[in-house]
């Protein structure tokens, strides 16, 4: 089994990249800035207490003095009480901006993907979009709001401890900042290689969630292929993989930390002997509250330093995500309309349907051709042109380009080359929005959304009434299953409509596609799943729908597409035959020969029945 690699991502930190990513936080930013505000009022307050403990020796211990205590205390509580109130902002902000930020991205990034092309979903596998929608996203909300705040944190603070030392000796200042350098490469190091163990626990981690899904996806097939045996020794490899990753990383984690306390402690022993020596020495340069402030000072500074290592290796392993959110967020539809045509009609989240011309339905192939971004061609030079009202039925082997030609009218693909005119106008001089909304498409594999029967016929008009819902079921001869349920129209219908069979979700989406009245009607071997008896009751129903419609059915059975108005036989993107039914029949061709085969075939199986009943 191959799984989907997760990319390995060992560049240097990219700043343009997460400024771009800040960039889309927008509505965060006054957020962002008033944590970093509160963040730096707290390290100041941090710095201030060591400065306050000394007055406090010097003044009061070994000064011996006694007066202004109070004004000492209210310094005191004052600095401490700011420092509360901080942190208290700043950890809720915090975590408003981490949910904010994460809700924010989301949107954007599902606006996005309701805009995207049918040619993304093609080239972009599922799992990739939802673990970009979920997981990446709260990642970057978690480094953004916690991460990026903190290194802000850790570099004021250490800047202005540096300076306070600076100010008090710069002797012992010198001796606290030469152990620094020590930690930040010791940090470096540890960092580096805790980074390259956590990547390597989610590189196995993502392999096992797609193992996951192709062993859900497939578990009918696992089990009919006898697979079961080596999928689990594949999987068993895979979680051992990640153990010992997993294992490495905490580790490392271990050590990392007691070696920063060690070296810090380094530093304050330092400290203490060489100011020590100095505060009892005749003419020492050092009062005991100045060592005192050192000493907390070279114990407070090493957690900083450390932690920027920390959040460095928490971006540079984030970035992969916020690469991957912002590639998503930046992917241009392949399929969208021009700034003119939006300045005129709107855009799908603000369409001006006030603008929108009326649609009749005549649609012309003008020399167009087309191929997938992946594949070669499948039409060429494909011409065709079919009045308002008419239907016209495309018969063919599979993959001969049936579907393709369905989808170009939808515009869920444009032509490379060639222009399709809906009205006699280029489609692209319309708004996608306005074609679509005239459209009613039943695919072979129709989707329902999670939710009721009746609501998911109501997508197809939102202000369809219960009483046109029903008459719309009735008229597919749907409702005969639909009252055999439970809870009847109410009935839901699970994830994707999983609940009920693939002819029943065609059923469905035949009425919701026949309640919203469109002007252009495509069936995609829309009664491929149904049995025969049903399929011939629904080609009652489908001739009313049809009726003053253009249309498009593709259909295996041909009894299905006898009345159509023009019948092509598309071959390899070409229209190879075309007519009615009587005129195919009578050109003795590929046509024939299908409807003969497949006449025979429905004839046997009648005698069959014939014969079974007796
Ligand atoms: N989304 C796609 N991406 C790449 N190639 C595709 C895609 N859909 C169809 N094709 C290719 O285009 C050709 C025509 O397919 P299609 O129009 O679906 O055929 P039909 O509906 O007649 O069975 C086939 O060779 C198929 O492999
Ligand atoms: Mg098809």
């Amino acid at each position: 089994m191959q799984y989907q690699q997760e990319q390995d991502y060992t560049k240097k930190l990219d700043a343009g990249l997460w400024r771009r990513l800040i960039g889309y936080m927008k509505p965060y930013h006054k957020h962002l800035i008033a944590i970093m505000a509160t963040m730096a009022v707290s390290a100041l307050c941090d710095t201030i207490f060591p400065l306050l403990t000394r007055e406090a020796i010097d003044t009061f211990i070994t000064g011996g003095k006694t007066g202004s205590r109070a004004w000492f205390v209210l310094r005191y509580a004052g600095t401490l009480l700011l420092q509360t109130v901080c942190i208290f902002t700043f950890i809720r902000l915090c975590g408003k901006a981490e949910l904010g930020i994460n809700r924010h991205i989301r949107k954007l990034a599902f606006h996005k993907l309701e805009e995207l092309s049918f040619s993304y979903y093609d080239q972009t596998p599922v799992g990739f979009i939802i673990s970009r929608m979920t997981s990446d996203t709260s990642r970057l909300g978690e480094t953004v709001a916690w991460g990026l705040v903190d290194l802000f944190w850790s570099g004021f603070y250490i800047l202005i401890t540096t300076v306070a030392m600076l100010m008090l000796d710069v002797r012992m200042a010198l001796l606290v900042l030469s152990v620094m350098p020590v930690i930040a490469v010791a940090a470096i190091w540890f960092q580096k290689r805790i980074l390259s163990s956590y990547r390597e626990v989610r590189k196995t981690n993502s392999q096992i969630t797609g193992a996951f899904n192709e062993g859900i996806m497939g578990a009918k097939t696992s089990k009919t292929l006898v697979r079961e045996a080596a999928n689990c020794q594949e999987f068993s490899v895979l979680t051992g993989k990640m153990r010992s990753s997993s294992i490495r990383a905490a580790v490392l984690s271990a050590l990392f930390y007691p070696i920063v306390i060690s070296l810090g402690s380094v530093a304050t022993a330092m400290v203490l002997r060489r100011g020590g020596a100095e505060v009892f020495s005749a003419k020492g340069w050092v009062t005991v509250g100045t060592l005192a402030a050192f000493v907390q000072y070279s114990t407070g500074i090493f957690e900083p330093i450390s932690s920027i290592a920390r959040i460095f290796a928490d971006l540079q392993s984030s970035q992969a995500a916020a690469e991957r959110v912002v590639s998503m967020l930046e992917t241009e539809p392949e399929i969208f309309d021009t700034p003119e045509v939006v300045e005129q009609f709107g855009d799908s989240f603000n369409p001006k349907r006030e603008n929108w011309p009326d649609i009749r339905g005549d649609i012309e192939f003008d020399h167009v051709s087309f191929h997938y971004s992946t594949g070669e061609e499948v039409l060429d030079d494909f011409c065709l042109k079919v009045k308002a009202g008419q239907t016209v039925a495309l018969v063919g082997e599979t993959g001969s380009g049936k579907s393709t030609i369905v989808n170009l009218v939808c515009r869920f693909y444009e032509p490379t080359s060639g222009v399709i005119r809906i009205d006699g106008v280029d489609y692209r001089q319309r708004s996608i929005l306005w074609l679509q909304d005239h459209l009613g498409y039943v695919l072979q594999q129709p989707h329902l959304f999670s939710g009721t029967i009746r609501e998911n016929i109501r997508f197809g008009r939102l202000d369809a009434t219960d009483r046109e819902i029903e008459a719309a079921c009735r008229a597919v001869d749907a409702e005969d299953f639909i009252l055999k349920l439970e809870k009847g129209y109410d009935t839901e219908v699970g994830e994707g409509g999983n609940r009920l069979s693939t002819g029943q979700k065609q059923l469905i989406s035949f009425a919701r596609a026949l309640i919203a009245k469109p002007a252009i009607f495509v069936l995609d071997e829309a009664t491929s799943s149904v049995d025969t008896q049903t399929e011939q009751k629904l080609q009652a129903a489908i001739s009313v729908a049809l009726t003053g419609r253009t249309s498009f059915i593709i259909a295996h059975r041909l009894s299905t597409v006898r009345s159509a108005d023009l019948i092509l036989v598309i071959r390899d993107g070409k229209i190879t035959e075309q007519g009615t039914h009587a005129e195919l029949l009578k050109q003795k061709g590929y046509y024939y020969t299908l409807y003969a085969n497949q006449f025979r075939e429905e004839g046997e199986k009648r005698s069959w029945e014939a014969l079974a009943e007796v």
